[in-house]
């Protein structure tokens, strides 16, 4: 049979330019005529000459229009050489789980239709993501050359064919090409039973009846997982998960593993007073460990399980090749380096976004990396994986407590033992979201003026209201060389440092879907020998003066006419 190609004219559509994750849009946006057409074009553009085996991976988070972008990306993947479509059954595949199948498969790539922890729905957000065959995000030489495409393309290849049933696993044809649905859960589940010392949690969860755990899928991809593991390899109650069914637009909420956004999460942790809760975000790949009285900051979090792996997790121990290097964004606190130094391990500095972690990986040299904005993960996949880092944590609180049989240790024990050992890096995140592009701009401005004109160094600053003293050491702009293929990406964050080792970094964000967001990363380190005192205070007392210094160095309120931050992490 043959399967007549159909050319199908269009115009290019200004700002199709993926961001730190993707095209992210408004749905409205993606449902113009041939936009979303367009723009998977252009990565099939891109990425040409298919090889005539060419894999492509199809998976997301289910979220609003998902199901019709899947029939658009085999109709156009089919008439641009795709020969097989391994697809998320109710194109459903996490972003770590695609990540997974990618690799498993060795295919040649995967689309992941996600904005991540944007909401969803009609009047929400949608993503396309494109990523590459170790399973990651599309590097940035990669993206370009999609954005170069979407400049110049004039017309669309896709075949007719009729819509293939996502619902129903197994093998089917679609047009030239075979299209594989597959279970969205069953080798996501095989991974981390490879990885994860599955037993010893059961065991400590069993013999532990006290010690309650909830898990928030915020009605993201993570529920089907979710549940697998908390209520069948753990053998928990149902009521060990919650908001676990994925909705098309989440429910309504926002589905993003903070303080602010995962409210269910926190305020069932505080009514039942649940010693381990954790949720994930709308595409599973962010995690934020949250039980009652204890809050483990994302920067810490990584920290801890790079302590920890070699120990107490059986992928990264010794016999099994170890922990390599260790890594974080920029933005993120220090604490990992402090654990890097300690053991002896190279560790990197690397711009925000995961797919900066991928080239490290790949060449052996990066085994853990987690990032502040609630990113964890490690070389088992080339993305960020949120149940991993829940289950890191269980793992390393079920081993933790299998060497002390006469106390029980919580969240907040194994952080206080790390902080007596290493120290504390305070560490917040402000976000203005919103905010115009103008108000931005003059931070970014501003903060240049005094790189040139070196205005800021030595200056002094008093906090208003401890009234504490921080004298600027150095003001940078962040750029990054990868040590594996010498790319470079510049302005990647101004970065004022402190005296005192304390510093504020300012960035604009590259996953927003409408007009500029601001982030604001605070951090300070306390010494271990600063006593008990100064290293259980809460962050915004920590931070309070440094916070202060923060907004008056930059005149950030009066840029962005804003008084408050829309979020605080
Ligand atoms: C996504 C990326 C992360 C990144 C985060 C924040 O989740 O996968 O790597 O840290 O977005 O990016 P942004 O540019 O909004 O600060
Ligand atoms: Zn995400």
């Amino acid at each position: 049979m043959s399967f007549p190609v159909k050319e199908i004219q269009t115009k290019p559509f200004e700002g199709q330019k993926p961001g730190t994750s993707g095209l992210r849009k408004r749905v409205k946006v993606f449902q113009q005529e041939h936009y979303t057409e367009n723009f998977i074009q252009s990565i099939f553009t891109s990425i040409a000459p298919l090889s005539s085996e060419f894999t492509l991976v199809i998976g997301g988070d289910g979220r609003y229009l998902s199901p019709e972008t899947v029939q658009t990306i085999l109709k156009i993947g089919a008439a641009n050489g795709v020969a097989k479509f391994i697809v998320g059954c109710q194109s459903i595949l996490s972003t770590p789980a695609a990540s997974n199948v990618i690799r498993k498969y060795k295919a040649n790539g995967g689309i992941l239709l996600t904005a991540s922890h944007n909401p969803g729905g009609p009047n929400a957000d949608f993503g396309i993501k494109y990523n590459v065959s170790n399973g990651g995000p599309a590097p940035e030489n990669v993206t370009d050359k999609i954005f170069a495409a979407t400049k110049t393309i004039t017309s669309y290849k896709v075949i007719e064919a009729p819509p293939v049933d996502l619902n129903k696993i197994g093998e089917t044809t679609f047009g030239p090409a075979k299209v594989k649905i597959i279970d969205s859960v069953d080798d996501y589940i095989t991974l981390l039973r490879g990885i994860f010392d599955i037993e010893l949690i059961k065991q400590f969860l069993e013999s532990h009846h006290n010690y309650t755990v909830l898990f928030d899928g915020l009605h993201g991809v993570t529920g089907p997982y979710a549940t697998r593991i908390f209520t069948k390899l753990f053998a928990l109650p149902e009521s060990s998960v919650q908001n676990c069914v994925p909705l098309p637009d989440f429910g309504g909420g926002h589905p993003d593993p903070n303080l602010t956004y995962a409210k269910t999460l926190v305020d069932a942790v505080e009514a039942n007073n649940i010693q381990f809760g954790a949720a994930s975000d709308g595409d599973g790949d962010r995690n934020m460990i949250y039980g009652k009285g204890a809050f483990v900051t994302p920067s810490d979090s990584v920290a801890v399980i790079a302590d920890w792996a070699e120990e107490a997790i059986p992928y990264f121990h010794k016999k099994n090749g170890g922990v390599k290097g260790l890594a974080r964004s920029m933005p993120t606190s220090k604490a990992i380096d402090l654990v890097a130094q300690k053991r002896g391990l190279e560790y990197f500095e690397v711009p925000t976004g995961w797919k900066f972690f991928g080239n490290l990986m790949d060449a052996g040299r990066l085994s853990i990396c987690g990032e502040e904005s609630f990113g964890t993960g490690s070389d088992h996949i080339r993305e960020k994986d949120g149940l991993w880092a829940v289950i890191a944590w269980l793992n390393i609180l079920a081993y933790a407590n299998s060497k002390s049989p006469n106390k029980l240790l919580g969240i907040n024990d194994i952080l206080q033992r790390h902080y007596s050992i290493y120290g504390r890096n305070y560490f917040s995140r402000y976000d203005y979201e919103e905010v115009s592009l103008e108000g931005a701009q003059k931070i970014v401005d501003a903060l240049n003026q005094h790189l040139s004109a070196s205005s800021l160094s030595n200056k002094e600053f008093t906090s208003t209201s401890t009234k504490e003293k921080y004298t600027v050491k150095d003001l940078s702009n962040f750029s990054y060389t990868d040590p594996i293929d010498k790319s470079v990406s510049k302005n990647q964050g101004q970065i004022v440092e402190f005296t005192d080792g304390s510093r504020v970094v300012f960035r604009l964000s590259g996953t927003g879907s409408q007009g500029a967001t601001v982030r604001m990363y605070v951090e300070r380190y306390v010494a271990p020998g600063a006593g008990d005192e100064a290293l259980k205070k809460a962050a915004k007392d920590g931070l309070k003066g440094l916070i202060e210094v923060a907004l008056d160095l930059s005149n950030l309120k009066e840029f962005l006419g804003r008084e408050e931050a829309t979020v605080i992490t």
